[in-house]
């Protein structure tokens, strides 16, 4: 069976309104005529940019999320957003334990646990990040961290919010200018991994889950990570911010995995 795939990117703290609006008008031209029940197209910008990117953009075409959240809805939480300053906006996707939250800015499990919890009882689609960082890598504990992020990050999600949780790994020493990508054939076992972690917890329902790569993906790499089973989808950083390449970036992607299903 084809499966859907999803592409995104995260613009991390980069582009000013008016970049963002005319990058994410850019991208919604070019991707016009892509069937959105075959392929889902998600940007993620700066919190600044939301307000109107989403009265500027159609939602059906690409979705807009948020690069992180709060889990309380109010109080004494000074520069935090709340679940419900972002449903004020219509949002669709919250993003959760990206890298740099976990490494940059000290969330562990236990907090992004809370917030992914929040997240889905607001309703929104949440992709939580997953991945061990260089040195997890060499004590050869991959494996064991994954375990440990989903299974702590996940605890609380209940059977019917499962339709709206994407996961997405990304392996630390893949992401930045300083990464490098992982090679489908690791990337794949590794969203094996996660797939049979996610089949412990949730049995047949975790099957469904999409699981999305993310970490130097560029436009010759996404060709032959799309095609790997258990890839369900690319989440792109710095290959991403120009709309242009976006676009072709996915439309390779789409072409290679169209030909790897014939
Ligand atoms: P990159 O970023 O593609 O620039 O490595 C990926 C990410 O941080 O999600």
């Amino acid at each position: 069976m084809k499966k859907k795939l999803y592409f995104g990117s995260n613009l991390k703290m980069y582009k000013n309104i008016n970049e963002t609006i005319t990058y994410l008008k850019q991208l919604q031209n070019a991707t016009l005529d892509l069937n959105r029940l075959e392929y889902t197209i998600f940007i993620i910008p700066s919190f600044t940019s939301l307000h109107q990117a989403s009265k500027d953009i159609n939602q059906d075409l690409i979705w807009l999320g948020a690069q992180n959240m709060c889990w309380a809805e109010q109080g004494q939480f000074t520069g935090e957003i709340s679940p419900l300053m972002l449903q004020e906006l219509g949002l669709k996707i919250v993003e959760l334990g990206h890298s740099e939250r976990r490494h940059v800015f000290g969330e562990d499990n236990q907090i992004l646990q809370k917030k992914v919890t929040a997240s889905l009882e607001h309703g929104f689609t949440t992709l939580l990040c997953v991945g061990e960082n260089e040195q997890e890598k060499e004590f050869d504990i991959s494996n064991e961290i994954l375990r440990i992020q989903l299974k702590t990050g996940l605890s609380d999600i209940k059977e019917e919010q499962l339709p709206k949780l994407w996961i997405a790994y990304e392996p630390v020493w893949a992401i930045g200018v300083n990464g490098k990508p992982a090679t489908a054939e690791y990337a794949q076992k590794k969203h094996s991994e996660i797939r049979t972690v996610l089949e412990e917890m949730f049995g047949a329902k975790g099957k469904e889950i999409p699981i999305l790569y993310g970490g130097s993906v560029n436009l010759q790499n996404a060709e032959v990570l799309i095609t790997q089973p258990d890839i369900d989808g690319l989440f792109v950083g710095r290959s991403a911010w120009n709309a242009e390449e976006f676009n072709h970036l996915i439309r390779n992607a789409i072409n290679s995995y169209q030909k790897s299903c014939t």
